[in-house]
C-alpha cells in the first residue's frame, strides 16, 4: 500500500524541517520543499521517506507545475502544510515598501497560491485532503514590537484559512492554521539579533523577557509546533476545520 503523501513548504530549517520528521515518523511519505534546495535535501536525509524538492512559495506557476508533477509521480496528495515564512525586525515607521511587498508575498501570497494548487490536485483527484498553513502567534495580537508588516502578513493567513475551509469543506478537504509563539529556530535567533539590538540590549535579556512572557516558562521547540501539525494532519482531527490553534505555551491566550 501507498504510504500517505505529504508536501511541506519551507521545510529545510525550523519548524518546517521537524514538521517533516514528524510526519514521517507517523508514516508518510515527505516531499520535503524550500527555496534552498541544500537545506530541503539535508531535511530529506534525516526522514523516513522523503524526497526533497526545490519550491518557492511566491511563484505561482512553479506551485502549480510541482504539484502536477508531484500528482503525475505519485497518484496523491494528502496533505500540504504550508509553512514558508520570513521575518525583518524594524520600526513600524522604517518599514520600506519593497520589505513590505516581500514580507506579503512569501507569508501571505504563498500561502493563498500553494493552497489553489493544492487545492485544485486534490479536488481533480476526489481527496478529503487537508492544507495546515503556519501563522503565527503574532496572527492573532498586533502587541509585537517591530514586526508591523509580520503581523498583518500573518492576520491574513487566519482569514484565508477560514475563507479556504469554507469554500473546500464540500470537498472534504479541512483547512487549518497552527500558531506558534516564540521558537527556538534560525528566524528566532535572528529576531533575538534584531531585537537586541533595536531594545539597546543583549540576546540573552531578550530571550529571557520571552520566556517570562510564556506561563509554561520555556522557549517553545520546533517539535512542540509539529506534533499539533500531525495532529491537524490525522483523522483525530477529522470534524477540525477553519481553526487557528495556538501553540504557545500560553504566552497569548485566546
Ligand atoms: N520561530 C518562531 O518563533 C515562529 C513563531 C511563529 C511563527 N513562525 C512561523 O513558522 C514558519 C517557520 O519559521 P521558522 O522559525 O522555522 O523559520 P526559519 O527561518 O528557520 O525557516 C524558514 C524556512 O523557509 C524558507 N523560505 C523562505 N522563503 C521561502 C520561499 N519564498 N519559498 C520557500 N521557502 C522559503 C527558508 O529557506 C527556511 O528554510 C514561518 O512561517 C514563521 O513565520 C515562527
Amino acid at each position: 500500500m501507498k504510504l500517505p503523501l505529504v508536501v511541506v513548504t519551507g521545510a529545510g530549517s525550523g519548524i518546517g524541517a521537524a514538521i517533516a520528521v514528524e510526519l514521517g515518523r507517523r508514516g508518510f511519505h515527505v516531499i520535503v520543499t524550500d527555496v534552498d534546495a541544500d537545506a530541503a535535501a539535508t531535511t530529506a536525509s534525516a526522514v523516513a521517506s522523503a524526497e526533497s524538492a526545490t519550491l518557492d512559495v511566491t511563484d505561482p506557476a512553479a506551485c502549480d507545475e510541482f504539484v502536477r508533477r508531484t500528482v503525475d509521480a505519485h497518484g496523491r496528495l494528502d496533505v500540504w502544510v504550508s509553512n514558508a515564512g520570513i521575518s525583518k525586525m524594524q520600526p513600524f515607521v522604517d518599514v520600506a515598501p519593497a520589505d513590505l511587498r516581500r514580507t506579503f508575498e512569501v507569508n501571505t501570497y504563498g500561502v493563498f497560491y500553494c493552497g489553489q494548487s493544492a487545492a485544485r490536485a486534490m479536488i481533480a483527484l476526489g481527496t478529503a485532503g487537508r492544507i495546515i498553513n503556519t501563522a503565527s502567534m503574532a496572527a492573532k495580537q498586533g502587541g509585537v514590537p517591530y514586526l508591523s508588516d509580520y503581523v498583518a502578513s500573518k492576520f491574513a493567513v487566519l482569514g484565508l484559512t477560514q475563507a479556504m475551509a469554507f469554500e473546500l469543506a464540500p470537498y472534504g478537504i479541512r483547512v487549518n492554521s497552527v500558531c506558534p509563539g516564540f521558537v527556538a529556530t534560525p528566524m528566532q535567533s535572528r529576531e533575538l539579533a534584531w531585537e537586541a539590538s533595536l531594545r539597546g540590549t543583549d540576546p540573552d535579556t531578550v530571550r529571557q523577557m520571552w520566556i517570562d512572557d510564556t506561563p509554561l516558562a520555556r522557549l517553545q521547540t520546533p517539535e512542540d509546533v509539529a506534533k499539533v501539525v500531525a495532529f491537524l494532519a490525522s483523522d483525530d482531527a477529522a470534524f477540525l476545520t477553519g481553526e487557528s490553534i495556538s501553540v504557545n505555551g500560553g504566552a497569548f491566550m485566546d
